[in-house]
Order: C-alpha cells, then sequence, then structure tokens
C-alpha cells in the first residue's frame, strides 16, 4: 500500500531532498504541503498545519520540515490526528520534548520516525563493520563549512534551539554513534558564540569512551575554503577516514567507497516500512552530546556574525 505523505515546512531541505526522493522511491507519494509562504504545484496546498489536519483524507503520514523551535507542537497534533510521523533533523529543541512523542505514537499505533539523515550515507554501514572488527585508537572529526553559503537568510539557526555551528555538527555526531564499537561521553566544550547571535559559530569538543581513547571534535562555520565534513579514525587494522560527510570512505589513503549521495531515498523506505509496522525509531544520542556541549561548554565571545 503506497504511504501517502504530506509535507510540513516547504524549505530548503523539502526542495532539495523530501520532495525529489519521495518521488524516487516505491511505496511513498506526496499528496500534499503545508507550509505560510510557499507551495508546490501538483499536490494539495495548505498554509497551516491546522489547514492541512482538517483533511485527513489526503494523507497517512507528515513529514516535518520546519526548524527545530515549534516542532514539538507540531507533530504532537499530527501524532494526536492517528497520523505517522517523520521528524527532520535534530528531533526536537530539547531532549527531553521528544520522550512525551514516544508515547503517543505507541498509544496511537503509528510510526514515529526521529531522522538522522548522514546515517544513511554510504561509507557509515561499512565503517562500522570495519571498526567492530579492529580496536579504535583514537577519532578526530572535522566539520566546517561556510554559514553564508549553507544557510543563507535562516535567522531559526542563530536563536535558541535553533543548534547554531550544531546544525550541520549534529550530522558529525550521528555519524560517530553510529560507527564507534562504544558510546562516548563529553568531556571539554568550548563554544564560540559572535557578540551579535545567541547560537555558537564554532565548537571545539573532547568526548571520552571511558577506555583511554581519545575523541576530538572541531566543528566551525567560519570555513570559506569549501567544505570539510570528515571523520578520522586510527585504529589497529589503520587510518579509517570517512569522507566528504559519508560519501567516501578511506583506508590508509586508499579510497575504499566513493557513492553518490542517496541519504533520502533511504530515509524513505525506512519510512515506509516503519510505518507499515506502526514502530518507533528514536535515538537521541547525538542531540544529548550538544546537550551536553552546551552543559559543559565555555562560552567565548568573537565577532559579530553580520550576513550580507
Ligand atoms: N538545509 C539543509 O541542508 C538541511 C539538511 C538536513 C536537515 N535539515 C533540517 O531540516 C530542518 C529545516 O531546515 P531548512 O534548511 O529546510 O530550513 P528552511 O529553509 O528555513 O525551511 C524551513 C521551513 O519551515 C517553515 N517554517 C515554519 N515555522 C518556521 C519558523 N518559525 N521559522 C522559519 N521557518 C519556519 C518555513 O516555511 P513557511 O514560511 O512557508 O511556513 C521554512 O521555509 C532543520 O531542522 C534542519 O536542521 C536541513
Amino acid at each position: 500500500m503506497t504511504l501517502r505523505v504530506a509535507i510540513l515546512g516547504l524549505g530548503k531541505i523539502a526542495r532539495d531532498q523530501h520532495v525529489p526522493s519521495i518521488a524516487a522511491v516505491d511505496g511513498v507519494e506526496l499528496t500534499a504541503v503545508a507550509s505560510r509562504n510557499a507551495s508546490l504545484e501538483g499536490v494539495a496546498c495548505f498554509s497551516t498545519l491546522d489547514e492541512l489536519l482538517a483533511r485527513p483524507d489526503l494523507f497517512d503520514a507528515v513529514a516535518l520540515c520546519t526548524p527545530p523551535q515549534g516542532r514539538n507542537e507540531q507533530a504532537s497534533a499530527v501524532l494526536s490526528a492517528g497520523k505517522h510521523v517523520l521528524l527532520e533533523k535534530s528531533p526536537g529543541a530539547t531532549v527531553s520534548e521528544v520522550r512525551p512523542l514516544e508515547a503517543l505514537a505507541r498509544e496511537k499505533g503509528v510510526a514515529l520516525f526521529a531522522t538522522w539523515h548522514s546515517r544513511f550515507a554510504p561509507a557509515v554501514e561499512p565503517a562500522r563493520s570495519f571498526l567492530a572488527s579492529t580496536t579504535v585508537r583514537s577519532v578526530r572529526i572535522e566539520w566546517k563549512e561556510d554559514v553564508r553559503k549553507w544557510h543563507p537568510g535562516q535567522e531559526w539557526i542563530w536563536e535558541p534551539g535553533g543548534l547554531g555551528v550544531f546544525d550541520p555538527g549534529i550530522n558529525a555526531l550521528s555519524i560517530l554513534t553510529a560507527i564507534l564499537p562504544r558510546p562516548v561521553f563529553l568531556t571539554r566544550s568550548d563554544l564560540s558564540f559572535p557578540e551579535n547571535r545567541a547560537a555558537p559559530i564554532a565548537a571545539s569538543m573532547t568526548f571520552s569512551d571511558g577506555h583511554g581513547v581519545p575523541v576530538e571534535a572541531e566543528f566551525d562555520w567560519r570555513e570559506t575554503r569549501g567544505e570539510i565534513w570528515n571523520i578520522m579514525v586510527e585504529t589497529d587494522a589503520g587510518s579509517l577516514i570517512v569522507a566528504d560527510g559519508g560519501k567516501r570512505m578511506l583506508v590508509d589513503g586508499a579510497l575504499r567507497l566513493d557513492e553518490p549521495d542517496r541519504e533520502y531515498a533511504g530515509i524513505y523506505r525506512r519510512f515506509a516500512e516503519l510505518a507499515a509496522g506502526g514502530r518507533i525509531n528514536v535515538d537521541l544520542s547525538p542531540l544529548q552530546h550538544v546537550a551536553d556541549a552546551f552543559l559543559l561548554g565555555r562560552r567565548h565571545v568573537v565577532e559579530a556574525f553580520v550576513e550580507a
């Protein structure tokens, strides 16, 4: 049976990935959009979530592609209406607000899928498998990009709950938590806040696995020479690099895998499976690490960020 999906929040990620991926995957179909300032040809369009929910005959599931602030209320309304929910990352503005959604989904017998798109990158499963068969010595993450290039005009990312540089950085943490054989916990965090903003533009962190393996992470939104989205792991079996956000994998410098982006197709295939069984897939560990980075974070004030 085809899963009829409605999108809430027709912004950058909805247009870049959700719309084409839904079209490309068998068993899912886009039937509606709810967005205050945007519409899409060929599907039913509404301005608000309430208007969408007034037409339950049109859809089985809603993909929440809005910013994390406010997502809890939206997800709650959709689940209460007995519809499946797909949450863009990050699943909430706080860690605690997501748990009641799981309870509600269970009560209603519908699917709740907290997506981490980077976990669907092609190098993630091979990297996990490689690391499972060796001993990890150290980990270094570099996740750097130009905020002006990747988030033009997005004010919400600088507001409380918008995560600042953790908006991309949480992708690295979602890969890290998927590939390491042992869980890690944060022990140091230095956060650089532009003097005119409520969210950090850079973060430097240390994690421990409780067994002495050093894990260092550097996130920076001021990188203008091109994207750096790499995780480097020194192991007894050689140096593993999960490169380019998970599209490529190298061992001792030799390319082992280089595949095109297919993250969102994987997400929608998984969502259709979860919806068919009314199942829940929620892992909050990447968001918990971000919360810990704010808890333990030393605040450094840096140059004001002015977009233009
Ligand atoms: N950009 C990426 O590359 C990317 C990649 C993966 C995941 N994500 C995640 O996807 C979510 C959305 O990101 P995005 O980049 O698509 O953001 P975006 O371009 O700002 O789009 C979000 C859309 O949500 C709607 N919206 C509803 N309430 C809003 C509010 N209070 N403030 C701003 N917009 C609001 C807006 O549409 P209307 O004004 O029409 O209602 C807006 O176009 C975020 O959680 C982000 O982390 C983004």
